[in-house]
Order: structure tokens, then sequence, then C-alpha cells
């Protein structure tokens, strides 16, 4: 209970100070606990990481690590490591079977990396950024995933996405359940082609926009799931939850749907033995693989979703090793 109501808001808090982030990073111990959560800090590191997931017969997204950029140069760079990124992973997955659905290669991304609040031009920054990974990812037989980031983006990002998607058909996105507003978003977005990644949301929201308890949280993912999969779209079901993850298993037989046109996601490092048993239950299961300098407010969101997280990382400061 402590963990949820004073824990998880002050660690999700910390996620968005410069100030906690200065003095977390120069703490020496955190490098294996945030490898734990993070496959590395280059592109060699990613694509190293994508490989052996791949060779698992599961499949991969990848995103580089950044957000929240308020430097146009900052914003360029992140777009130019999606660029070099995708090549290599094409070398993956060469197959026939890459350019249809699903696909086994994708990538996600921040728009707010890729300049979204820049204060000039920040929308159209972000698309065109947005517009030259899509384009690659084209060629490279991969799917491009825009992340969804706190409410106060939510409008920003699906008009972007919308925008995109004119010319991407494949271009998804992914909605937040504990947002009291994502059921609406899930009816419009479940049509003809939509991806639409569903997780529970990893931000710290007011109750006026966000569900707040875990109960009222995963009644409202139930509800969107139900939407999703009686849709027309491919439902990515994003969650460690067992409840969930059992849920979308029954859902997608009420709602005839198929192996092949829903996804289960989950996150690298977390709950890799049940990955690999859905995997053998022959379901389709990606796994979100984060790299890059950048690690500290992806890693804080962690440590805030688990008192295990935290405890691992407290237990890395105090070990004597
Ligand atoms: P939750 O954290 O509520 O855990 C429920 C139960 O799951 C636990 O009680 C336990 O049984 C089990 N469990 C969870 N972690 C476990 C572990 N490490 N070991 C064993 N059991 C464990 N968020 C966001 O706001 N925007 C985004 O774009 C994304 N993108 C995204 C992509 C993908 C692929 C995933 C999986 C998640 C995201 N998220 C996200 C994060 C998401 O919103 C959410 O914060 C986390 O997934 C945690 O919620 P869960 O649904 O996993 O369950």
């Amino acid at each position: 209970m402590a963990f949820s109501t004073l824990l998880r808001p002050a660690l999700l808090a910390a996620a968005r100070s410069t100030r906690m982030e200065r003095t977390i990073t120069k703490v020496p111990i955190t490098k294996s606990v945030v490898d734990r959560f993070v496959a590395g800090t280059t592109e060699p590191d990613a694509v190293e990481a994508a490989r052996s997931i791949l060779a698992s017969r599961r499949y991969i997204t990848i995103d580089y690590l950044g957000e929240d950029t308020r430097d146009i140069e900052q914003a360029n760079d992140t777009a130019k490591h999606y660029l070099t990124l995708l090549p290599a992973l094409a070398q993956l997955a060469p197959t026939a079977e890459d350019t249809g659905t699903p696909r086994s290669i994708e990538v996600s991304l921040k728009l707010s990396a890729l300049g979204q609040f820049l204060p000039r031009d920040g929308h159209k920054i972000a698309t065109d950024n947005a517009h030259k990974i899509c384009s690659a990812a084209e060629q490279a037989g991969a799917w491009v995933t825009i992340d969804a980031e706190d409410h106060t983006t939510t409008d920003s990002t699906l008009s972007i996405v919308a925008e995109l998607r004119q010319e991407f058909p494949s271009l998804g996105t992914v909605l937040q359940a504990y947002l009291r507003r994502t059921e609406g978003d899930c009816h419009d977005l479940s049509g003809p082609g939509s991806r639409i990644r569903l997780c529970k949301g990893a931000y710290s929201e007011p109750a006026s926009v966000a569900y707040q308890g875990k109960h009222d949280v995963d009644e409202a993912y139930l509800r969107c799931l139900r939407i999703l999969m009686d849709g027309q779209g491919y439902p990515m079901v994003a969650s460690h939850d067992p409840l969930i993850v059992d849920a979308a298993l029954e859902q997608a037989t009420i709602s005839d749907r198929g192996a092949d046109r829903f996804e289960l996601q989950m996150l690298y490092g977390i709950r890799d033995a049940e990955q690999l048993r859905l995997i053998n239950e022959n379901q389709h299961l990606r796994v979100y693989i984060p790299y890059g300098q950048e690690w500290y407010g992806y890693f804080m969101r962690r440590l805030a979703e688990r008192p295990a997280n935290l405890a691992f990382f407290v237990r890395s400061l105090t070990s004597t090793k």
C-alpha cells in the first residue's frame, strides 16, 4: 500500500527531475541494475539484443531512449540513430514474411524525443523526423509504433499519427488504459488497418484524467481490450500482468481472432520465462528493447512499477561486490 500511495508517485516525480537524474546517474553501481532493463548504449548493442531475441522466435521493437527534448540538434540526432539502426535490423529478418502481418521487426518512437515540444515548430519538426523514420522503416520491412507519453501530449501525438498514417497506413500507436478518454480513443482507432498497442500507462497523472487504483485501471484495460479485439485493427497487448494476458487470450477466442491477428508485448528483461512459455504456446510475442545513454526516465518508471524492481536497485546500492 505504502508503495503505491507514497513511493510510486515519488519515483515518478523523480523520473522528471533533472536534479535527481544528475544524482542517480552518478552512482556507479546502478549500471548492473540498468543493464537488466536496457540493452546497452549503442546500435550494435541493440542489434545484438534483437538478434538473440529473434532467435527465440520472439518479435522485437527497439526504442532509442530519450524524451522531452528541448534542443533541435538532439531531436535530429535521435532521428539519425533510427536511420542508422533500421538497415542493420533489416539484415536480421530479410524474409518475405517480414513485409506482411505481423512483421517481426519494429521500432518505437517517442515524439517528444523527436522535437514535439520545441518552442518553435515543434509539431512540424517531430512530424518530419517521424516521417523520415517511417520511410526508412518501409524500406527495411519494419513497423513503426509511436509511444504514448504523459496526457498533455495525447492530442498532439494522435494528430501527428493520423497525419502520418495517410502515407504510412501501418503506423501504430499506443493507448494508455488508465486515461479516462482511452475507451473513446479505442472506438475511434479500431478501424481497418489500425495497429494499437494497449498498455496500462506509466506516468503520474491526476485523477481528473486518469483512473488511480490498480483495480480501476485493470477494469478500464479489459473494457479497452474488448473494443480492440472486436474491432478491425491489429491489437498489441502490452502487459506483464497474468490477469491481462489470460484475458487477452480468452478475448481473442471470443472475438474469433487467430494468433496472427493480435500479439502480446512485454518489456526487455521482464518475465523472460513467461515470454518463452507464451511463444511455446504458439502466441506472437514482441519484446520492447530500449537502448541508449538516456536511460534515466525509462529506468525510474520501471522502478515505480514494482516493489521488487525497487528492492533489486536498493540491494545493488548496498551490495559490496
Ligand atoms: P502491472 O505493473 O500492473 O503488474 C501487474 C502484475 O504483473 C504484477 O502484480 C505481477 O503479477 C506481474 N508482473 C509485473 N511485472 C513483473 C515482473 N517484473 N516479474 C514478475 N511479474 C510481474 N507505458 C506508457 O505510458 N507509454 C508507452 O508507450 C508504453 N509502452 C509500453 C510498451 C510495452 C511493450 C510494455 C510492456 C509496456 C509499455 N508501457 C508504456 C508501460 C505500461 O504502461 C506499464 O507501466 C507497464 O507495462 C506495467 O504494467 P503491467 O500491465 O505490466 O502490469
